[in-house]
């Protein structure tokens, strides 16, 4: 196949916000990927963005951006409130879709998304990022070939803090603020990779802070057989966030942030055994994209690395510890 022949994705970036514009810029790195359109809520905005990234067409709606014909798959980067009306607008129209963490606000909203993809036979898939960076595939082959042992206990936490502003959408109730939903999905999803998304018991404890948030929380998932994970997430309290996997045989420490690692290191036996690291120009965004991409060449829906019923299960984990504070959503 000729590089004229290569299959590529024309995305759609739905909204022009911070994480937008991390998406695009890192889409020049993907293979199978280019960015052919955004929609705001604004042609201003549209159109600096598209001027920024040098995207050919620039709307001013997120209507006319998922209704163009040349558009194959719409990415999602609006705040976590609006992801369900955003996808179901998008798959409407045909699209494929990848949607920023946290999927939904609450597993409600997941499943009327899923089950509108599943029955419309169209591709779907979390912007799980994380699971896609080298050092973290890395982690899952060391784990796959027993060199660890039996995986025992999982420590991963990710916080920062930012600043107090109670309008923005760490900690507006109304863009679904909170440290659980904005950084807790990547620890849990983290824990997940390792030992699935069905622990059998939950404890947590959070913060609530002022605006009737979580600032901070702790979670400790048991999933039987000795197996545990303890996360911990802020967005008011800064967290070292390396992670942990202790196996009977060995350990695995995944450097810098469990998110987006450059390096991952193998102990055995107390001792380095092996260190991964990545040389990369892109951020990290660029292989979820270029993983769109093969599964749409593939001609699949899902994607088996992080497929729906994870991503279900894990949102109603989610439901169920902010059951256990009592933290409920507008409109819930
Ligand atoms: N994967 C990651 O590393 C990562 C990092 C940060 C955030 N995120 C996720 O990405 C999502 C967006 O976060 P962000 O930090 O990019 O937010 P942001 O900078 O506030 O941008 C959100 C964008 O969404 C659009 N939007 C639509 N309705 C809105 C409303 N009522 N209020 C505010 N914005 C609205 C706006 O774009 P237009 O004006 O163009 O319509 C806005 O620029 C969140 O779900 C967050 O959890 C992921």
């Amino acid at each position: 196949m000729t590089q004229e022949q290569a299959f590529t994705v024309k995305w759609g970036i739905l909204s022009t916000g911070w994480i937008a514009h991390q998406f695009a810029t890192d889409l020049a790195h993907a293979h199978n990927g280019v960015a052919y359109a955004v929609g705001s809520r604004n042609q201003e905005s549209a159109d600096e963005f598209a001027k920024n990234h040098g995207i050919p067409v620039a709307y001013a709606t997120y209507e006319e951006l998922v209704n163009d014909p040349e558009v194959d798959a719409v990415y999602i980067g609006t705040p976590h409130p609006f992801h369900k009306d955003n996808a179901l607008l998008a798959l409407r129209a045909g699209k494929a879709v990848l949607c920023e963490k946290p999927f939904t606000v609450n597993s409600a909203e997941l499943e009327e998304i899923v089950s509108y993809a599943r029955g419309q036979k169209l591709f779907l898939m979390e912007a799980m990022w994380s699971r896609f960076i080298p050092a973290n595939v890395k982690v899952r082959e060391w784990i796959a070939s027993g060199v660890i042992g039996d995986v025992r206990t999982v420590k991963a936490d990710l916080g920062f803090r930012a600043d107090w502003n109670p309008q923005g959408r760490l900690l507006n109730p109304e863009l679904g603020g909170g440290a659980l939903l904005d950084v807790g999905i990547y620890p849990v999803s983290f824990a997940s990779m390792i030992f699935g998304p069905h622990p059998e018991q939950v404890y947590s404890t959070a913060h609530i802070g002022e605006t009737g948030v979580d600032e901070h929380f702790s979670l400790l998932l048991d999933y039987g057989g000795g197996k545990s994970a303890m996360l911990g997430g802020g967005v008011r309290l800064k967290m070292l966030e390396e992670a942990f996997i202790f196996g009977t045989e060995g350990y695995i420490v995944v450097k810098g942030t469990l998110v987006n690692p450059k390096a991952a290191e193998l102990y055995i036996g107390g001792e380095r055994a092996e260190r991964f690291e990545d040389d990369r120009e892109s951020i990290g965004y660029s292989f979820e994209a270029e993983e769109v991409g093969r599964c749409l060449e593939a001609g699949l829906t899902e994607s088996p690395v992080i497929p729906l019923d994870e991503s279900l299960a894990l949102m109603k984990l989610l439901d169920l510890v902010r059951g256990q504070w009592g933290l409920r959503y507008p409109g819930e």
